[in-house]
């Protein structure tokens, strides 16, 4: 008797008509049940093999308990109660930005350089407001958008906390303004026009096409589709970090392509800007 009730279980069970229709019509018993593990009757199979039957209560008290929790609460946490910035980042910006912040259609926000220049409230305020006109949505509630006060400034803070370069790692050189200024961009005078027609064919041109149709290196920027939803301020923005995640040099690298071999000047990424905004609308499309 001892080695036949365990037996018969075991063959009830594979009796039972397959759920899945695999498994050559056969429901596999249990493990846990296996009579060539713990061959005894039900009474004496459990004081015989306390420590399997023990073990096996936890797993089901853990499955029933402490693991369906989490995942309810996983599954049910309010989004407004999302406080960690890897979480937060993955759920608002990774579709844009890439997902870790860099390779993605947006400009990329895990970039040391850019994280050096750009104001901390600058942050906050393209975060909360976005930017009119491009792709980059606001996201305070009170522009309408989803997030909460607190969770913009966990993300602000996050970007610089997890990848922002350390302190004492900065660059030893004076840093170009991140902000557009509002003095200069005036591409329309002769003298910035030819200054922006220069450095943008000794230097943009090698890798964008000298007159920006685009070349081996790097896609064309004299597209009225891509400057309409690029702003200004991104533009700049891109002429002092590059694309270090796609292999487009910094300002330092790209002032070293002139001449004087010095990094671009604010007055020459102003110009450079201009000179891009000014090709936007496609009514300079005849002159240089
Ligand atoms: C639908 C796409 C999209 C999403 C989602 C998005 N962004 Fe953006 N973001 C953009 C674009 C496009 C730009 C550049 C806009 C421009 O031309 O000025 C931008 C610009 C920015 C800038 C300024 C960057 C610069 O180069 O000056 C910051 C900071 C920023 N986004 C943060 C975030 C954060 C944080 C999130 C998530 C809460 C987020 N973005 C979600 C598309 C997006
Ligand atoms: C050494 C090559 C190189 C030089 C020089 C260069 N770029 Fe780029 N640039 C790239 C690459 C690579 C990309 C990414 C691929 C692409 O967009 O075609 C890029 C992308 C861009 C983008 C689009 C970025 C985005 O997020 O979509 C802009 C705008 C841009 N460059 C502007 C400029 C300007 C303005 C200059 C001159 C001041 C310049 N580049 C000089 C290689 C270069």
């Amino acid at each position: 008797m001892n080695s036949t009730a365990p037996h018969n279980t075991s063959e009830s069970i594979s009796n039972l008509p397959s759920l899945s229709g695999r498994g050559r019509g056969r429901v596999k018993p249990f493990k846990g049940f296996s009579p060539s593990l713990c061959p005894l009757p039900p009474v004496e199979r459990v004081l015989k093999c306390p420590l399997k039957y023990a073990l096996f209560g936890v797993l089901a008290l853990f499955s029933l308990s402490g693991c369906g929790r989490r995942e309810a609460q996983q599954r049910f946490e309010r989004p407004a109660e999302v406080r960690d910035f890897g979480q937060l980042f993955a759920q608002n910006c990774a579709g844009c930005h890439g997902a870790e912040g860099k390779l993605g259609p947006a400009p990329p926000l895990n970039d040391p350089l850019f994280l050096a220049i750009i104001p901390a409230d600058e942050i906050t305020r393209v975060v909360s407001a976005g930017r009119s006109g491009t792709l980059m949505p606001a996201f305070s509630r009170a522009q309408g958008g989803t997030l909460t006060d607190e969770q913009i400034d966990i993300l602000a803070s996050g970007l610089r906390s997890n990848w922002g370069a350390a302190a004492d790692a900065a660059p030893p050189i004076p840093l170009p303004d991140y902000l557009t200024p509002s003095d200069t961009g005036d591409v329309h005078t002769l003298e910035n026009r030819e200054t922006a027609l220069q450095v943008f064919a000794l230097v943009c041109g090698n890798c964008h096409g000298e007159r920006g149709q685009g070349g081996k290196e790097a896609g064309a920027l004299r597209e009225t589709a891509f400057l309409s939803l690029i702003s200004d301020q991104a533009l700049r923005r891109i002429v002092i970090t590059g694309r270090p995640d796609l292999g487009m040099p910094d300002y330092r690298r790209l002032g070293a392509m002139l001449p004087a071999g010095q990094p671009l000047t604010n007055q020459q990424i102003a110009d450079v800007v201009a000179l891009l905004g000014s090709w936007r609308h496609g009514h300079e499309k005849h002159k240089q």
